[in-house]
């Protein structure tokens, strides 16, 4: 058992399955390109451990994960996910292109201890995308169809913790479940890290998922919990707007069709309340016909795609004098490694600092060095489900692994 801010969390060493059928459910949502190409596989390798460990004690494993979200250009079959833990594994991955239909079931049915199989992308199903409580996620016909044909649940999904999903939440209430190595280790150091907290403590916060990052900001903000709240991403463009800065034309036309002008009031809001929010100074910008310049951020003409240089200087010498910072999303636009300066440096002024710090979130870890170590930075597979964790509201998925737990074993 771990403890996690007063909550008993059944592990493997609780659980330990043998010789059983345990679903797994793992977050490898991965940042892909244009073509929908896998960028970097750091979430496909953070669940190797539990895999191999399931394995080799005869289990047979169905892994459940979803991609993306409906209607993003990330939403992808998870097909290359299943050929990329092939490799890594070095074991036979079987992809089955169906959730819960005949062939799923039949294919479920059929294992035998060994065999490791990955469903298709588990939000293709409309009812993954409601959030409920765990009762009410239990009826639905994902847990309902596929519950019955394993007997243990395990849940390595860090990274997706924030969601009261049907896979997230459902399968504790009607299985013994535990969480898996992943899941233990990203609890143990944050639950590290909070009561290790001093001040100052610096958020980083970029990215595109603009509305639950506003949440986090209102949250941080209610509970004092921040100094400094730096921004990148679409989430500066919005407090840019806030604050009152014209992004120009194109800037404004963009975060208009991604439903982000919207969110204005509330970051203002947020703003009057006294959250320590702040904004780039300079921009790199592109223009129609390619140009690439650094723009103040009070006369941007082109489109907007990473931080300027004397914000990376200014976040930097911030973030190297917190003695906690937590940097979650990217700065820019980093598909596009021309774009990638901003966040790169964002990075590596957390390990030139002498603070702890906490690197999370699909999009911003793939871009930490390989081989970069320090005992100081923890990178987290966790972006959102990390914030929430620190603005002190409870994770879910964790909560029902406590409820549920070994006991209906
Ligand atoms: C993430 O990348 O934060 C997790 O995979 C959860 O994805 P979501 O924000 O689409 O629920």
């Amino acid at each position: 058992m771990i403890n996690v801010e007063g909550l008993s969390v059944p592990t493997l060493d609780d659980l330990s399955p043998s010789g059983s059928k345990v679903m797994l459910r793992v977050d490898i949502n991965s940042p892909v390109d244009r073509s929908g190409k896998i960028l970097d596989d750091s979430r496909i390798r953070a669940h190797l451990g539990t895999i191999r460990e399931l394995l080799e004690s005869g289990n047979s494993v169905v892994m459940v994960s979803h991609q993306g979200r409906p209607g993003d250009d990330d939403f992808t079959s998870l097909r290359q996910h299943a050929e990329l833990i092939e490799r890594a594994l070095g074991v036979p991955v079987k992809f089955v292109d169906d959730v819960i239909g005949p062939y799923a079931r039949d294919v479920i049915r059929s294992m035998r201890g060994g065999d490791l199989v990955l469903l298709e992308n588990v939000r293709l199903m409309s009812e993954e995308l409601i959030e409920a409580p765990p009762e009410q996620q239990a009826k639905t016909f994902l847990v309902r169809t596929l519950a019955p044909l394993v007997n243990f649940y395990v849940n390595d999904a860090f990274a997706t913790a924030h969601r009261s999903q049907p896979s997230m939440v459902g399968f504790p209430v009607v299985l013994p479940s535990a969480a898996g190595r992943l899941m233990e280790k990203e609890l143990v150091a944050l639950s590290k890290l909070v009561s290790e907290a001093n001040s100052p403590k610096i958020f980083v916060l970029g990215g595109s998922k603009v509305n639950d990052t506003i949440k986090i900001i209102e949250n941080l903000s209610r509970k004092r919990m921040a100094d400094r709240i730096l921004t990148g991403g679409l989430v500066a463009e919005l407090f840019a707007v806030a604050k009152g800065l014209n992004l120009g034309k194109q800037n404004m036309q963009v975060l208009e069709n991604k439903g982000i002008l919207g969110l204005v009031p509330r970051a203002r809001k947020v703003l009057l309340s006294g959250a320590p929010v702040e904004i780039p100074m300079d921009f790199i910008t592109e223009t129609q016909n390619g140009k690439i310049s650094v723009e103040p951020a009070n006369n941007v003409n082109g489109v907007i795609k990473d931080i300027g240089e004397t914000t990376i200087s200014v976040y930097s010498s911030f973030i190297k004098e917190a003695s906690v910072a937590t940097l979650r999303g990217p700065m820019g636009v980093i598909e596009d490694e021309r774009f990638r300066a901003g966040t790169r440096a964002v990075i590596r002024a957390a390990y030139e600092g002498n603070g702890y710090t906490i690197i999370g979130g699909g999009h911003l870890i793939s871009l930490v060095e390989e081989g970069s170590k320090s005992d100081r930075v923890h990178v987290s597979t966790g972006g959102g489900a990390l914030l929430i964790f620190l603005s002190g509201d409870s994770l879910p998925a964790v909560e029902a692994l406590s409820m549920g737990g070994v006991k209906h074993g």
